[in-house]
């Protein structure tokens, strides 16, 4: 038996329970992670209040984390019982001290990275890797727009950004937020929830906007967003934090500039078994070099995985939350 978090209906934090459940069983092409650490991420908070619809009831929730193999099926090969690892996709259930997915999803962790490191980080440096490296190629000397800049993913942004030689203009919240992404490479912050974001862009890039805007917040800055890219320039939809973004007139990329849009995922750039390893290659080079630290700046026990869920969707968090099983 392990523990793990479930929730039986959608709702609030409230609807999460700490159980004892058998892990799912193991298939020959699966294998079985005692987790070291759990990652926390906003797409888990969507699970639970049904945005996304969860496969069935009741549900485990979580999708990356970082521990020991416990167990192998018997068609894998890439890893065996002892071996680091850690995960970033699969089938709901990482918030769990033993969590049963494919082992085409589960990379070996090189001894450089520690476990809490890597639970904090797999999905959103993956996100960020195929963000900056491959929905745009940024080559540098670009200038991008990036909400959200102190949160988890957002942190990595801002150094991979710097690494790059692009300057991101980071939205943030409050003054400790804004000194955050600074700290991490932004090159320039906005706080969106008092300035008028188009304008303050328009000052900093000398009338000239961005070449691409990456919105992981949705619904409260979508128009704005379109609002602050050069003609002919792509806009990147990657998340819903404030809700998503719904009821679009295509006509709008016309009127605001001949734009392009896209609404990207983790799973749909890690699809297979290459593409995973290669984004996992240019990440964890990207730690190796220093150029990108991860900030654990949150852990929590696993019975409190519905607190740390309020922190997150509250706005109270800097950097990444763990769970720790
Ligand atoms: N498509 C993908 O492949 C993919 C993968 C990973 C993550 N994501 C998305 O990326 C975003 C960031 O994920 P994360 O886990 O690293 O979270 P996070 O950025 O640490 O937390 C979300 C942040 O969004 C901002 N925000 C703005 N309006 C908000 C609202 N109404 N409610 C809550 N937060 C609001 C807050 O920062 P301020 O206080 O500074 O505004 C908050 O700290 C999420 O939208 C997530 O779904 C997408």
């Amino acid at each position: 038996m392990s523990q793990r978090i479930q929730f039986s209906q959608t709702g609030g934090s409230e609807v999460l329970e700490l159980a004892e459940a058998a892990p799912a069983e193991l298939g020959p092409a699966d294998v079985r992670v005692r987790n070291k650490a759990v990652g926390l991420n906003f797409i888990d908070i969507y699970f639970r209040t049904g945005l996304y619809p969860a496969p069935k009831m009741p549900s485990g929730l979580g999708t990356e984390g970082a521990g020991v193999v416990d167990a192998v099926g018997e068609e894998v090969t890439h890893l065996k019982v002892g071996d680091r690892v850690a995960y970033a996709q699969g089938p709901l259930g990482a918030y769990a001290q033993l969590h049963t997915l494919p082992a085409a999803k589960v990379v070996a962790l090189p001894d450089f990275i520690e476990f809490e490191t890597a639970a904090a980080s797999m999905l959103k440096g993956l996100t960020v890797q195929y963000l900056l490296r491959q929905t745009c190629p940024l080559k540098g000397g670009e200038t991008i727009l990036f909400h959200a800049a102190a949160g988890g993913v957002g942190s990595i942004a801002c150094q991979w950004a710097k690494a790059l030689g692009v300057k991101l203009i980071g939205t943030v919240s409050s003054q400790e937020k804004a000194d955050l992404a600074m700290a991490n490479g932004a090159w320039a912050t906005i706080d969106y929830t008092r300035e008028n974001v188009a304008e303050r862009v328009r000052e900093l890039t000398d009338g000239e906007m961005c070449d691409v805007v990456y919105d992981s917040v949705g619904k409260d800055t979508w128009e704005i967003s379109l609002d602050c890219l050069k003609p002919r320039s792509l806009m990147v939809s990657f998340g819903n934090s404030s809700g998503p973004v719904e009821g679009v007139n295509i006509g709008i990329l016309n009127q605001k500039g001949s734009l392009f849009v896209t609404r990207p995922s983790l799973n749909g750039y890690a699809d297979t078994r290459e593409r995973l390893e290669m984004m996992c290659e240019d990440f964890f080079a990207m730690l190796k070099s220093g150029k990108i630290k991860i900030d654990v700046a949150n852990r929590y026990p696993l019975a409190d995985a519905g607190k740390a869920q309020d922190a997150l969707q509250g706005r109270k968090t800097t950097g990444s939350t763990i769970l720790l099983p």
